[in-house]
């Protein structure tokens, strides 16, 4: 779908060959008129062919409940149309104007300790207010009525990151909407008292009205009620979408809809995997923390995003040029970074780049976040690299709409593992689901091996091998198919916490790692943590921390592949692997780390055959990634170091970044190249 988008963007000629999109969130009501007609002059002079609009104009846009002030977006769109600049239209439901939250103070979230979220920042509503809602859809109504024949339409983008600020709502419109979506899920009270276990502690339900949202309570609170509510309130803010989005489908049925997910970092609370089907084609929204791992994140969370979106083509709604405001201390990017964090997002599929925003605020909380038009002006080096990137863009357009070739590595990410295995009154309160996630794709980096982020939604049988770090949620189905999986030649890696719950959070009895315990061939009866600051160490070298297993190996086909050496387990299994039909089923019951992992995973890869394709001397520097289109397949190489990278024996025409002497690419330092190969 994200093809629609690219042929309803026509250039400013009336051209609509593909080509990549560049652009940002424009937000033109923070200035006077006179500034518009710059603005459009420096996006052509930049080359940016695609803006969002509105996405904070409620205000301005229905000033008060009953009048409406359109005139100044109809002037906008038309003057971004006459330029050449395609519209992504937001709804404009981020942020209630005032005369709402004053008129309606009943649509303000409420925290878990009971306190109200009060206008004066934005996105402070309930996602299950029908008030809000009520408000919400009746612009989206106007706006679509209004617009639904403008010829710079490309594209609608829905509220604004839904659940920045507001996905845990305590209120009594999200108890009462939570009590539905359990009567919808449980049809039962005892259904739900089963899968909720409140057996325990008294906590027996006799009446629907009796349960509510896991508020401020004297101790943990039930561990599946706290489950459920995480999925209860990624499904409340699904709901908000589809809401917009079937409003936006019945009025302009021609025009891709989307919304802007944030696949970065730890934000948890929506589980995209779920809402990527609801939409025409996925956007995203990150930003770098400046860190050890940044470089390993960045790769991480574009990788993610071309799994939620099945390998197809996405679109990056937001970064940063330089600085953001919202860090500690927020950090300038060096020379070349704007232009390697924007094409390694192209790298992992995306095929427009945008960034937040395009002209840097004078006023407000975010006066001090880097735009693409900075404070200083367009006489700036950070404009310069703007427009640079846009000729960048510009000569990529042959990579447009070409889709990701399947790795042949996947990593298994999973919401509701990521929920449950972070829960309270655990063995460990310093387990981090997406930490163990990012070490192994980091490991995986460092030898210059491809993989793909994929969920438990995704098609696992696309991979030779599939980890699946801290995969605790296992329903019986799932594990069925994990074992088809091995039995059909797929090789499975799994860790510590994995197989442990099914989908209500109820322990798997019999031992751990429960659902996996056959399939693995080992068993446990106790959970073994370390303390922080604890380690152990292993016979191959390398180091355990935060959790051990004691393991007893239950089958005869079991191999220990790695065992402990120090500590309560030494001499136990601490690396497991086991023939399973034509494939195997590993297990590491600790955490390892990126040194670890780069260590023992050659091991564990050695049963599928999966080797770097990079040169020795350039595993580590260079981050490949592959992806393959209609006209040819194209080779994305990232150089992660300050330096010059050799890189001998890789054919191919180079689009970009790269110089060829007697068969030698030489990546500049942070450079990205591109090379053409013909279709295999
Ligand atoms: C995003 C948001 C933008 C802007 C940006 C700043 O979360 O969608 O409106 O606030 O962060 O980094």
């Amino acid at each position: 779908m994200i093809s629609t988008l690219l042929s309803r963007s026509a250039g400013p000629d009336g051209d609509t060959a593909p080509r990549l999109l560049f652009g940002a969130d424009y937000n033109p009501e923070q200035w006077p008129r006179s500034v518009w007609e710059e603005d459009v002059r420096l996006m052509r002079e930049a080359g940016v062919n695609v803006v969002s609009v509105g996405i904070f104009s409620w205000a301005r846009l229905q000033p008060t409940a009953d009048t409406w002030d359109f005139g100044w977006l109809d002037e906008v769109l038309d003057l971004l149309h006459e330029g050449g600049v395609g519209v992504d239209l937001a709804t404009a439901t981020a942020s209630p104007p005032p005369w709402l939250t004053t008129a309606h103070p009943e649509v303000l979230p409420v925290t878990a300790t009971g306190e109200t979220l009060w206008p004066g920042a934005r996105q402070h509503w309930r996602p299950t207010s029908p008030v809000f809602r009520e408000y919400a859809l009746r612009l989206v109504r106007k706006l679509a009525e209004r617009y639904r024949d403008h010829p710079a339409l490309v594209a609608w983008h829905v509220n604004n990151e839904l659940g920045c600020h507001n996905v845990y709502d305590h209120s009594d419109d999200a108890a009462r909407a939570f009590r539905e979506w359990l009567r919808e899920r449980y049809r039962t009270l005892d259904a739900l008292n089963d899968a909720w276990g409140t057996a325990f502690w008294s906590q027996r339900y006799s009446a629907w009205e009796q349960i509510l949202p896991p508020r401020l309570a004297a101790s943990h609170p039930n561990p599946t009620q706290q489950l459920d509510f995480k999925r209860f309130s990624s499904d409340a803010l699904k709901d908000h979408l589809r809401a917009e989005r079937d409003l936006l489908r019945e009025i302009t049925p021609d025009v891709p809809v989307t919304t802007n997910f944030m696949v970065m970092g730890n934000t948890k609370g929506m589980d995209y995997a779920d809402w990527a089907g609801e939409i025409d084609f996925v956007s995203n929204d990150h930003y770098v923390h400046p860190g050890p791992q940044d470089r390993d994140e960045l790769s991480f969370s574009a990788n993610l995003t071309s799994g939620i979106a099945g390998g197809r083509p996405w679109f990056l709604m937001e970064h940063s040029t330089s600085a953001v405001n919202w860090q500690p201390v927020n950090v300038a990017k060096r020379p070349g970074e704007l232009a390697r964090d924007s094409l390694l997002h192209v790298a992992h599929g995306a095929d427009a780049v945008c960034f937040f925003q395009w002209r840097q605020s004078a006023a407000g909380a975010e006066k001090y976040h880097s735009a693409m038009v900075p404070h200083a002006g367009a006489d700036s080096d950070l404009f310069r690299a703007v427009a640079e990137l846009g000729a960048t863009l510009k000569a990529l357009a042959p990579v447009a709409g070409s889709e990701r070739e399947p790795a042949a590595v996947g990593i298994v990410y999973d919401w509701d593992s990521w929920w449950a295995s972070e829960q309270d009154s655990h063995p460990t309160a310093l387990l981090r689901y997406r930490q163990e996630a990012l070490d192994w794709y980091a490991a995986l980096l460092r030898l210059g091996i491809r993989a793909d982020l994929v969920t438990t939604r995704s098609d696992l049988q696309r991979h030779q091998v599939l980890i699946a770090p801290v995969l605790h949620v296992v329903p019986a189905d799932l594990a069925k198919t994990l074992t088809r999986y091995t039995e059909q030649g797929g090789h499975l890696i799994t860790t510590y916490f994995s197989g442990i719950v099914d989908e209500h959070d109820h322990v798997w009895l019999g031992g751990y790692p429960g659902a996996l315990r056959d399939l693995l061939g080992i068993r446990v009866e106790e959970f073994a943590p370390l303390l922080d600051g604890d380690a152990v160490e292993l016979d191959d070298a390398t180091t355990g921390t935060l959790w051990t297993d004691r393991i007893t190996v239950t089958a005869d086909d079991t191999d220990v592949l790695v065992r402990y050496r120090t500590g309560e387990q030494a001499g136990r299994p601490a690396v497991t692997r086991r023939p399973s039909g034509r494939g195997t089923a590993a297990y590491v019951s600790t955490r390892l780390g990126v040194d670890g992992l780069v260590t023992l995973l050659p091991r564990l890869l050695e049963p599928a055959g999966v080797r770097s394709e990079l040169p020795e001397g350039a595993r580590g520097s260079v981050e490949p990634v592959v992806r393959r289109g209609p006209e040819g397949r194209f080779l994305f190489l990232v150089n992660r170091t300050d330096d010059d990278v050799p890189v001998p024996g890789l054919d191919g025409e180079i689009l970009l970044g790269a110089t060829d002497t007697d068969g030698t690419l030489t990546l500049g330092p942070r450079a990205v190249a591109v090379l053409r190969q013909p279709a295999s």
